[in-house]
């Protein structure tokens, strides 16, 4: 336990007593710090409400998730979430947004050649002061990347941070954060539905069923960064995944079906 980063355990979650089944049965989760993991399964299995109990914006109702040992009891500068929608101030320039999350910690005096640097990175260079309004889909979503890696984070939380953008912005997008948290040692957690975006970020894919939401499977993704998705081994990972996942669904079908009857 002492070598993992963000440990869950036993974990169940009902939003209402009047639930028949739980959002989330029973979950055991131990995610070492550096690794990069993917949580995936169908929409409403629970990825998103099990992301926020790890930022510490919602509890469980039984068990609990600790953090370096800890049991969350508040959100903390360590670790970042980052989501659908970039989430930024429509009137502030694109260094004030991401020099946010440091002007809150009030560090931003010592640290501002880091939002600097961290802009540089992300491509927008050219772009510091302007309204984050003259930026596109995918740049709001570079503003947002850079606010969450300007407070040195040691965890970042991903909910579906990608889906809203063009497919090519999303390729490009995967890419870099995958490997600035595997350069930076950044312990990463994705939630996402998309087998191909799992297979191109995770070290490690924890495969989730609904109704109630549970682990019901994992595969490793034993591939360097950067991945190149052209490659055989890229195309063999992403069919296991998928047919694992089909197997999954078509059991659940089954178990939906003895209810039934
Ligand atoms: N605040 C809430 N109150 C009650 N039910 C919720 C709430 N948030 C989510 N749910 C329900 O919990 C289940 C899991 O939701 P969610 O974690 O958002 O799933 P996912 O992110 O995998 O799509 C869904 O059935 C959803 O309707
Ligand atoms: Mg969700």
């Amino acid at each position: 336990m002492s070598a993992s980063n963000i440990w869950i355990s036993d974990l169940t979650h009902y939003y209402n007593k009047k639930q028949k089944s739980p959002t989330l049965d029973n979950i055991n989760l131990s995610i070492p710090k550096g690794q990069l993991t993917a949580l995936i399964g169908r929409s409403g299995c629970g990825k998103s409400t099990l992301l926020q109990m790890m930022a510490g914006l919602l509890f469980p109702s039984d068990g609990a998730v600790r953090i370096n040992g800890q049991t969350i009891v508040k959100p903390s500068a360590k670790w970042n979430m980052m989501f659908q929608k970039p989430s930024l101030y429509p009137w502030m320039t694109v260094r004030e947004n991401a020099a946010l999350g440091l002007v809150f910690a009030g560090t931003y005096k010592e640290k501002a050649d880091r939002v600097e640097e961290l802009l540089d990175m992300v491509g927008l260079k050219e772009h510091k002061d302007k309204n984050v309004q003259q930026l596109s889909g995918g740049q709001q979503q570079r503003v947002a990347l850079a606010r969450s890696l300007a407070t040195e984070p040691e965890i970042l939380l991903l909910d579906e941070p990608f889906s809203a953008l063009d497919a090519f912005t999303r390729t490009a997008l995967q890419t870099e954060v995958a490997q600035i948290c595997h350069d930076q040692n950044i312990t990463m957690v994705l939630v996402t539905h998309d087998i191909e975006e799992a297979v191109a970020m995770a070290d490690k894919v924890i495969i989730m069923s609904h109704n109630p939401g549970k682990i019901v499977g994992e595969k490793d993704i034993p591939l360097h960064y950067p991945r190149d998705r052209s490659s055989k081994d890229f195309a063999t990972l992403k069919e296991e995944l998928f047919a694992e996942f089909e197997k999954i669904d078509l059991e659940k079908q089954r178990e939906l079906e003895a209810m039934a009857s």
